[in-house]
């Protein structure tokens, strides 16, 4: 088992800060029930993923099992074990998107990065996803960054709405 300090040294996103807030987040809800979820989602949030030594410190400090642990973050969607980009691209793959060429947006944006679906680039920048239907069909295709929704989007324009998100 490590310690917080020489966690950095086997994977340096965990920074001493980082942890340091990390060891805040467990003694907040040491001793509680139902503290594993919360505990991961607020784990995520301050490194970004949760990888596999953050799994194993956030057992020691909750006093549960790394097995526990490693279930709930493989089970739930939401956590990821590898690191994800600053923003997320969101690329609709649904009906009217793919018959109005979201495809090529989406060739665009893999050979533009070098990047595949379900990938991050080398800097973080971006996570990649293709998604079903956004339920904008009217805008489509349709392209969603963070939180951003780009409606009527190309191959071309794409580049310059990207560009935008540094
Ligand atoms: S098909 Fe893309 S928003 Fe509905």
């Amino acid at each position: 088992m490590h310690h917080a300090e020489s966690l950095y040294e086997i994977n340096d996103d965990l920074t001493p800060e980082l942890m340091g807030r990390v060891d805040e987040v467990i003694q907040r809800y040491a001793n509680r029930a139902g503290a594993l979820i919360p505990v991961l989602t607020e784990c995520q949030k301050i490194v970004g993923y949760v990888p596999v030594e953050l799994q194993e410190y956030v057992a020691k400090g909750l006093n549960i099992p790394g097995s526990t642990v490693y279930g709930v973050v493989t089970f739930y969607s939401f956590f990821s074990m590898v690191p994800k980009g600053r923003y997320i691209i969101k690329v609709c793959m649904g009906t009217a998107c793919y018959v109005k060429g979201i495809g090529e947006v989406l060739n665009r944006i893999c050979s533009e990065f070098n990047m595949d679906v379900g990938e991050t680039t080398e800097d973080r920048r971006f996570s990649l996803e293709a998604v079903r239907c956004l339920g904008a069909c009217g805008l489509a295709p349709v392209v969603v960054i963070n939180e951003d929704t780009h409606g009527d989007v190309s191959a071309d324009k794409i580049m310059n709405i990207l560009d935008q998100y540094t």
